[in-house]
Order: C-alpha cells, then structure tokens, then sequence
C-alpha cells in the first residue's frame, strides 16, 4: 500500500501534511510546527515507515498473543523512532494515531508521546481536579481511559456520546483497571452531544428498549463487535471461497419467480402503481410490465451462472414474507448461497458446506476480536448467551467429521424419545423446532449436524428425486437434500442436489403446480416442448442445453452470526431489522 499525502483530515493548521497509513498506525500526522515549505520525508524514511507499518498491520491481524503484542509494540516504538528522526530532520513533531483497540494492545514501559485517539465519550467521571474520560471507537469492547485536567478548560463539551479527537501520552497507569491510560493535552470536540438527552447510557439498557433506536444502537460496545466480527465472517469466507476457485457473483434481487415456492414474496411495484396490482390489465401496465418480487433466494439465478463458469458464490440480501414472531426469523436477511457444477454427490455439497464454515471459523477462532468477545466480562452483553456455551459453539464448529443422519433415520430416534417430545414424529412431515433442537443436542453432542434425504413432498420443486444415503431405506420417495442444525437456532443452512433432467423436473413442477398440461415426462429428458412453466421457462430451458450434475446450499448468515456470537434473537444481530410488523429506519 502507498502512503500518501493528504491534507483534509487535519484541523489546525488546515493544510497540514498527513501521512495516511495503513491498519496498525494509522495515521502520522505532521503537525503543530509547520513550515510551508517543509521538506517532504525522506525516500529512506518512507520505505522504513511503510515496511514497518505493514508489519505493524499483518502482527495485529495475528491477534492477541502474547507474541503478538511485543511484535506491535517493537514496530510501534520503530516507527516512532523513525517518526522522530524525521522530525529532527524536518524540525516537525508528528503524531501517531492509533485505534483504540491498538491503542490498548501497546504497553510501552515508559509514556510515549503525540498519540492521538478518535471516538465517542462513553462516559465521564468527574473528580476535582481531571475528568476520567472512557472513549470507544467500535474497535474494541474495552475503553480506553483519558484523564483530562478540569484547569485548563480542556474538559468542557466532554459530554456521553460526543465525538472527539484526544491528543497526548500514553502512558502507564497508577489505576487497577488498565494497564495504560492517556493524559490528555489536547482535546479537540469533533461533534458535541447533550448528554442529558443522549439515549445510550453506560447503565444496563434491555435489548427491547435498543431496539426502538436501531439507528444509534451500533454505537454500544456490543454491537459494535457484531459488526466487526460480522465483516471479519464476510473477509473469511470470501477468502475461502476465492481459495477454492469458486466464482463471486451478483445474482438479481428482482425475480419474476418464487424460488422456493412458499408463497412468501414481496411484490414489487412503483408506488404509483399499488392500486392496480390486483387486475391482470392494471399489471399490464406496471413497470415491469407484470408481477416481480424481491428475492427469497438467489439459488435459480446461481445455477444459471455455474453453468458458466463452475462453482459460484454470493453472499445477499433476500426477503422472506413470513409472519414468523420468531428469534430466528427476519423478513431481509443475508444468505450466502453456493452452487456446485459438475457435482454427483450430496456428499460433496455438505463436504464444502462444513469445510467452509470451519474453515471461517478457524480463521477467525484466534483473532482479537473474537477472543476479545469470548474473554469478555460477564456483565458486558449479559443478554447474551454465556461465554463459555458460546465458545463451545466455536469448538463444535471448528472440529472435523460433523454427523450426518438421514431423515427417515432422525425420525426412528426422534420415535426413541417421543416421551419426551410434545410433537409426536411423523414420517412424511417436516420436523418441529422442538425435533430440530433434539436432534442438534442428542445427535450433534456439540457439533453442528446434517439430516439429509427428506420426504419429497414437504420439500422444494427443484431437489433431484433419490436417496443420497441408501443404508436406511425410506418408506416413501425422499430428495437428496440436507438441512444443517444446531442447538437453539436449529437450521443454519439447507442445500441439495438439483434435478438436472428435463422430464423428471418437469414432472416435479407439475407435482408443484408451477407447470400445467397433461404431459407424462421420460427419464431420459423427452419432454414436450411447448410445457409452459411461466416466469420460470427460462429455469427449464437451463435443462435444455448442457445441463450437468450440480446442487448448492444456502446459508442463513444472521443465523449462523447469532449463533457465533451468542446473540438470543436475530433482531439483534442485525443493525437494522426488519420482520413482521417492524421496519423502522
Ligand atoms: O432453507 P432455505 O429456505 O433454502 C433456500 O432458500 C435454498 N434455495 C438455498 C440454496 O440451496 N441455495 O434457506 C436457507 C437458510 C435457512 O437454512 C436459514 O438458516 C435461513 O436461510 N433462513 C432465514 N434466516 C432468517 N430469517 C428467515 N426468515 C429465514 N428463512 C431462512
Ligand atoms: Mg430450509
């Protein structure tokens, strides 16, 4: 990465020169003796400053070892050596701004100088003659203490919830609760905040009462993790899928079809146009001419597109109108679908499905964030799920080999215990909650699980007929299929095997309703050529021309980072939820 010189981030004087870093230091800022025609660093200087900084930012990628921290404190303390030189050199003094989580991560054993931290005030302690100041920025769920002196007005506007820019030594501190603290010399109020009216406050606010303010909810030190860990989750598994060779892509959010045929769609149309949905001459004439939907999958459009280039992925949005009251449900969330080519095998499918989630896992598992949040104290997100059940979510998650029972085989054992069941099981119907949960915690013992080979009647049009795990016959025709569960959440993901041949998915969708006409199909792919399947003819014609082999699964994403983090609800998870009843900003 270059550095490069830029002059907009400085307040006094304005055209300060700045050296914009990278992650670790982030910024070096030249300032307070400027000289107009100061002398620009060095070419020396420069490449020490970037090589340095890079090492910097590959160290706190590492995480929290302890390893790791003397390696961010020995290139901090060489960058500051090199920063110094220049200033001899220049006859500047620069500034060295720091995050608050690296901020944090730096024990020098003696002050340091010029470092300057951005954040919001989390709370103000006033005593006679300083103010203790804990800032956060979201990179961290601790604080970072500021001890600011009342004499020199300095402290004024430090009011909860501003945004301010503090300058001064880090330096070790005589308090029990940090390692370090920093003795301000300058405060400059970003963004001043009445903190009488502010309504985030460092006393225990119940998630319902958060919730009513998902626009400033992020800011509380718990959200703010989700978010970060929430972008670390999307960077590993983007990583991986890329290792893997598979194909980003960006698949429609407007559809003319119903992917999964429940009847659950958001119809879209201007809003000129509501009035007129109903009649078939009013849809004519809408934009689109007629009826579209907002997404519930993006599975049919992935299929066309492996057709292309292989194996694809997409991590989007879909919208699911379901009147589902539930912790797990929204009506937008984000689903990370893959779709495999040239694939024989619903093996292979949960093969990726598993080593893709514990291969995220296992990337992030030893990161500072993630540890941070685990090593947590309890009181700080007391709603969620205790540390220690969260880490052996991790645990389940990063081991090898998770189970794998066919349905018909779940509903012998779901049978096995039906005294203690409320819901009686039933071959040929769908599994409750209630079944789900007992599988993930009898079956799994920790591990997520996969239940596969479901009746074909309760599931999709477009799971290829058989049986993928023929040990345990069913009694009736089964879709190579799977659903993965875990405890309390149940389903994280569903997948299948696709059905690849014209005349049996043909007959399938005629079974479904989507396709009419009085036509019988052969296995061998002869079918009438003029069977109408609607807004969804251009998902057979993908059947007409070169069709092979293929299935894919979807992931629930918000499912999966609740169930990571520990988070009870969904609502919660996310920053801006919406679900039955509820859409607020
Ligand atoms: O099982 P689903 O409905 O599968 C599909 O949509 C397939 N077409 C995916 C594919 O094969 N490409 O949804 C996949 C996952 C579920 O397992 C669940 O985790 C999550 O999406 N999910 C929801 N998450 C939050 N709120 C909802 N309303 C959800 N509905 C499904
Ligand atoms: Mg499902």
């Amino acid at each position: 990465m270059r550095m490069r010189m830029r002059s907009s981030l400085l307040t006094t004087p304005s055209s300060l020169p700045t050296l914009r870093g990278m992650r670790g230091i982030r910024n070096i800022v030249l300032s307070h003796h400027y000289k107009p025609q100061q002398p620009t660093l060095g070419k020396d200087v420069k490449q020490a400053l970037t090589s340095s900084r890079r090492s910097i930012s590959s160290t706190s990628r590492r995480g929290l070892k302890d390893v790791g921290i003397k390696e961010i404190e020995a290139k901090i303390n060489q960058s500051q050596e090199l920063i110094k030189q220049h200033e001899r050199q220049c006859n500047t003094t620069a500034l060295t701004q720091l995050s608050i989580a690296e901020c944090l991560r730096w024990k020098p054993e003696s002050e340091k100088d010029n470092v300057m931290v951005q954040g919001y005030v989390r709370s103000v302690r006033g005593m006679k003659t300083h103010r203790f100041v804990s800032l956060g920025d979201g990179s961290s769920l601790a604080s970072l203490q500021a001890v600011v002196p009342v004499d020199t007005n300095q402290a004024e506007g430090l009011a909860i919830g501003a945004a301010v820019r503090l300058t001064g030594k880090w330096v070790p501190s005589p308090g029990a609760s940090q390692s370090h603290e920093m003795q301000v010399t300058r405060v400059e109020i970003l963004g001043p905040s009445d903190a009488k009216t502010f309504p985030i406050q460092k006393k225990y606010q119940t998630p319902e009462y958060l919730r009513t303010i998902p626009h400033l909810r992020p800011r509380t030190p718990i959200n703010a993790a989700l978010l970060k860990m929430r972008s670390a989750a999307v960077a590993a598994l983007t990583r991986f899928y890329a290792d893997n060779d598979f194909t980003q892509t960006h698949p429609p959010i407007l559809t003319s079809s119903d992917c999964e045929g429940a009847g659950e769609v958001f119809t879209v149309a201007p809003a000129s146009n509501v009035g007129e949905l109903t009649s078939e001459e009013g849809q004519s004439k809408m934009f689109f001419r007629n009826k579209k939907y907002l997404t519930v999958s993006t599975q049919l459009h992935l299929e066309a597109l492996a057709q292309s280039v292989g194996n694809v992925w997409t991590l989007s949005p879909v919208f699911r109108a379901e009147k589902s009251d539930t912790a797990r449900h929204l009506s937008e969330f984000y689903m990370l679908e893959a779709e495999m080519n040239f694939a024989h095998d619903l093996n292979e499918v949960m093969d990726l499905a598993e080593e893709s989630l514990r291969n995220m896992c296992t990337t992030m598992y030893e990161t500072h964030q993630v540890q941070e949040f685990l090593n947590r104290d309890s009181r700080v997100g007391s709603d969620l799920v205790n540390s220690e059940e969260v880490r052996k979510r991790w645990e389940g998650m990063m081991s090898k080999d998770w189970p794998r029972i066919t349905y018909t085989h779940a509903i012998e054992i779901l049978k096995e215990h039906a005294e203690k069941l409320e819901h009686t099981p039933v071959w040929g119907e769908g599994l409750t909650s209630e079944h789900e949960k007992f599988l993930a915690e009898h079956v799994g013992k920790g591990q997520p699980i996969f239940v596969t080979d479901y009746p074909r009647e309760i599931k999709a049009f477009y799971m290829r007929e058989g049986q993928s795990n023929p040990e345990i016959p069913a009694p009736g025709p089964t879709v190579e299929c799977f659903d993965l569960l875990v405890p309390d959440l149940c389903e994280i993901a569903g997948g299948s095997m696709r059905e690849h041949r014209l005349g049996p998915l043909l007959e399938a969708m005629k079974r479904h309703d989507i396709v009419a006409g009085d036509f019988h199909s052969s296995m061998d792919g002869n079918a009438p050529k003029d069977a109408k399947a609607g807004p969804l003819d251009w998902y057979v014609d993908l059947r007409r021309w070169g069709c092979a082999p293929h299935g894919g699964f979807g992931i629930g994403f918000d499912r999966l980072l609740c169930y990571l983090s520990g988070v009870q609800t969904i609502r919660d998870m996310v920053s801006f939820p919406r679900w039955f009843g509820r859409c607020d900003c």
